[in-house]
C-alpha cells in the first residue's frame, strides 16, 4: 500500500515536470528537404524510391524568436524514450518519406528528431502521433505536386524565381506563407533549394502563415534566382 502511494506521488512529480516545459512553444515547422540538393556536391547518393520527392527533415515545435524548445526530456540518448517497436507499423512508410538521405542511416534519424524535437510536442503527440502526424502532413500538401502544378518542375540548370517558387507554395497551401531554404549562393552558383517548411498553429492541425523573420533563409541574391536540380 505504502510503495503504491509512492510510486503515486513519484508519477505525478514526473508528470507535472514534464508536462509544462514540454509543451511550450509557439507554432510547428514542418520541415521537407530536397534530397538532390542534399547531395549536389557528391556525398551522398539519393535512394532509388525517393527520387523526385521531397523527404521529411522533422516536424518541430518551434518559436518566433530564439530559443525554441528542444531535447525536451534531456540530452542523452536515451532519455528521448525513442522505441522503434512502437514505429514498426510506419516503418515502411517512414522509409520512404523520412530517410536520411546524407548519411543513410534512417533510425539515428529519426532518432535525434525524436529527442530534439519530437519530445517538445509530448503534449500533444504520442511518439506514434507524432511520426504520423509528420508523415499525414506530406501526404497533405504534396509539394513536388503542388510545384508541377505551377510549371516548376526540377532542372539540371535553368534557375527560377524565388517568388515564383513562394507563391506556387501558397497556391497549394490556402494561400499561406511557406519558409524557404537555400544552400547559399556561392560566386559561381545560383543558390540551391534546399529546405521548403510548411508552418502550423501548436494544435498542429491547422497550417498558418510561417514567421515573417524567417521565410527566406540563405536564398537572397542579386537574381532573386534559385537552382531546383533534378
Ligand atoms: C517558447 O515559447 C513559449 C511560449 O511563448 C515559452 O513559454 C517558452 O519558454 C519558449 N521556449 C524557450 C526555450 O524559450
Ligand atoms: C488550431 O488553432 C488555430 C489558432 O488558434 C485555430 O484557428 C484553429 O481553429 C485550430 N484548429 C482546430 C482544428 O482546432
Ligand atoms: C530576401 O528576398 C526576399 C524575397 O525576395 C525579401 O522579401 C527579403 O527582404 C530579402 N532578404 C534580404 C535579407 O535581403
Amino acid at each position: 500500500m505504502k510503495m503504491r502511494f509512492c510510486a503515486l506521488l513519484f508519477l505525478i512529480v514526473v508528470i507535472t515536470q514534464v508536462g509544462p516545459s514540454a509543451g511550450s512553444y509557439e507554432y510547428f515547422a514542418m520541415a521537407q528537404q530536397w534530397p538532390p540538393t542534399l547531395c549536389v556536391n557528391g556525398g551522398c547518393t539519393i535512394p532509388k524510391p525517393v527520387r523526385n520527392q521531397f523527404t521529411i527533415h522533422g516536424l518541430w515545435p518551434t518559436n518566433i524568436s530564439q530559443p525554441y524548445p528542444e531535447f525536451c526530456l534531456g540530452k542523452k540518448k536515451t532519455r528521448g524514450g525513442f522505441n522503434l517497436n512502437l514505429l514498426s507499423q510506419l516503418q515502411p512508410q517512414l522509409q520512404h518519406e523520412w530517410p536520411d538521405v546524407i548519411h543513410g542511416k534512417d533510425l539515428d534519424f529519426w532518432e535525434k528528431e525524436w529527442n530534439k524535437h519530437g519530445t517538445c510536442s509530448l503534449s500533444k503527440y504520442t511518439q506514434l502521433a507524432y511520426f504520423q502526424r509528420a508523415l499525414s502532413i506530406k501526404t497533405e500538401i504534396n509539394l513536388i505536386d503542388v510545384l508541377k502544378n505551377s510549371g516548376i518542375v526540377p532542372h539540371k540548370t535553368n534557375p527560377y524565381d524565388i517568388g515564383q517558387i513562394v507563391t506556387a507554395i501558397k497556391s497549394g497551401n490556402k494561400n499561406l506563407e511557406p519558409a524557404v531554404m537555400c544552400t547559399p549562393p556561392t560566386r559561381k552558383s545560383l543558390p540551391y533549394l534546399k529546405e521548403i517548411r510548411l508552418c502550423l498553429f501548436p494544435n498542429g492541425s491547422t497550417y498558418m502563415d510561417c514567421p515573417s523573420a524567417s521565410r527566406v533563409i540563405n536564398c537572397n541574391n542579386s537574381k532573386n534566382q534559385l537552382l531546383f536540380p533534378a
